[in-house]
């Protein structure tokens, strides 16, 4: 873990970089050629910079807009996309801090000579071609603070080496062709704050021995895990706001342990297999802002409780078989809820689904506890 002092000084120094950053965008257009005084002055870093980058450039094998075709000499500060800064440990020497090659459709992949670039703190590769795996020597970027990689095409399974990357607080691996398990290790021991692994091809259960994680943000999204939701979800109560596994193929019922997550302002569960009631623990989640069920097969009555949650702005449980609303839960528009409970087995409310179809499904009712979840 870094310590609190140690991320107030990296923050501080990534604002500097966005700053550089922004700068660099509305000038370079216009003045392509400015003198970039820092470039001017080379050193090892930079010429370490400058093999890697010749070496990234050389397998980069199309770049419909020309983008990298300034990449040329040694003078990597001034090449597009490259951001360069004081290091972070001594501020007189010039290094290649960011990378931002968002938005290219470039096509190619990562060489080895990627881990040259160490003093790294934002990589961002989003919407590109890039395909293959990532280089282990990726390990080496021990400042990388941001990494982006998606919208690419990179395969194989997890690519672990992010998870040895001491810095890392964003990683964003989503719309790519990553499948296998995801590991536990990716909940536990490390800082992360915010994770997009969604519309990969991951088919594992989401691991049962989730560790404590610092993570505010997870997206699991549009992937083939299986499995239930286990109860050590309750381990990211000390940090998770946002939890979205739309379409991940989960199975069983909606563990209590959900109702811990006590930050939670947004959980979207739906087009899933779930079964079952709304736990009624849900009821206890203070902050929460948008509740998504639709598309499963839970039953069984909609609490009062979740319905006078005091941030409730958005509750959908369209596509469900649930047979009662209790109290306000009948009338949630009146408080102002965008709400949505269509296709249930509600009487005498519209757009029901048909007598036959409920009661096929209700005349079976749901035990939890029977329910096997196969996890691993
Ligand atoms: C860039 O500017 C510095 C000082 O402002 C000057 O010493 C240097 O020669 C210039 N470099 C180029 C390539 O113009
Ligand atoms: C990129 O460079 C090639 C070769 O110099 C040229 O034919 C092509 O028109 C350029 N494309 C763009 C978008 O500038
Ligand atoms: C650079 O670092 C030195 C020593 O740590 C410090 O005294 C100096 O104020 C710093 N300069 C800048 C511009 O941050
Ligand atoms: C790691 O970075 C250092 C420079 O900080 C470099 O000397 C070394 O070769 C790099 N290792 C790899 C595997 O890229
Ligand atoms: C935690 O992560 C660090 C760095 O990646 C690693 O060296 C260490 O072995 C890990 N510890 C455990 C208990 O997995
Ligand atoms: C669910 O995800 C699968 C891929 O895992 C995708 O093919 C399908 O279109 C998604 N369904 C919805 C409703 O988004
Ligand atoms: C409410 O949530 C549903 C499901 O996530 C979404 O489709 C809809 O656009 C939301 N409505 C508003 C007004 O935010
Ligand atoms: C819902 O509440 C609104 C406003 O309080 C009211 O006008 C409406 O008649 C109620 N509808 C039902 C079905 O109770």
């Amino acid at each position: 873990m870094v310590s609190k002092t140690c991320t107030f000084v990296l923050v501080l120094y990534l604002l500097t970089l966005l700053k550089r950053l922004e700068t660099k965008h509305d000038t370079h257009h216009s003045h392509p050629h400015h003198n970039h005084s820092q470039s001017s002055v080379s050193n090892n870093r930079l010429n370490q910079a400058y093999i890697a980058l010749q070496a990234w450039k050389k397998v980069i094998y199309s770049d419909p807009t020309n983008y990298t075709s300034n990449w040329v000499g040694s003078s990597v500060c001034s090449y597009r996309g490259i951001y360069c800064g004081p290091a972070i440990n001594d501020n007189s020497t010039t290094v290649v801090s960011g990378i931002d090659l968002n938005h290219l459709d470039l096509a190619g992949f990562l060489p080895d000579e990627i881990g040259l670039l160490s003093d790294l703190a934002l990589f961002h590769i989003n919407s590109n071609r890039f395909c293959g795996i990532l280089p282990l020597t990726m390990s080496n970027l021990t400042l990388l603070y941001e990494l982006d990689l998606s919208n690419n095409r990179f395969v194989g399974g997890f690519p672990s080496v992010v998870l040895s990357l001491p810095s890392l607080k964003y990683l964003d691996l989503r719309y790519n062709e990553f499948e296998g398990s995801v590991p536990s290790d990716l909940f536990n021991n490390n800082s992360l704050d915010a994770i997009f692994v969604n519309n990969n091809r991951f088919t594992s259960v989401i691991p049962s021995n989730l560790g404590m994680s610092t993570a505010s943000v997870v997206v699991f999204a549009n992937n083939k895990f299986g499995g239930c939701l286990p109860p050590s979800i309750a381990n990211f109560a000390n940090s998770i706001e946002e939890l979205l596994l739309i379409n991940t193929s989960l199975t069983g019922c909606l563990p209590v342990e959900v109702g811990y997550l006590y930050k939670l302002r947004v959980l979207d569960v739906s087009y899933n297999k779930l079964v079952g009631q709304i736990p009624y623990s849900i009821a206890g989640l203070a902050h929460l802002e948008q509740l998504n069920l639709a598309h499963n097969m839970m039953s069984g009555e909609v609490g009062d409780g979740i319905c006078v949650l005091p941030n409730l702005a958005n509750f959908t449980l369209s596509y469900n078989f649930f047979c009662e609303e209790q109290g306000i839960c009948q009338n949630l528009t009146s408080r102002g809820v965008v709400f949505d409970d269509r296709r249930n087995c509600l009487p005498g409310k519209p757009l029901q689904r048909s007598n036959k179809a409920c009661d096929a499904v209700l005349e079976h009712p749901v035990e939890c506890e029977e329910f096997h979840c196969h996890h691993s």
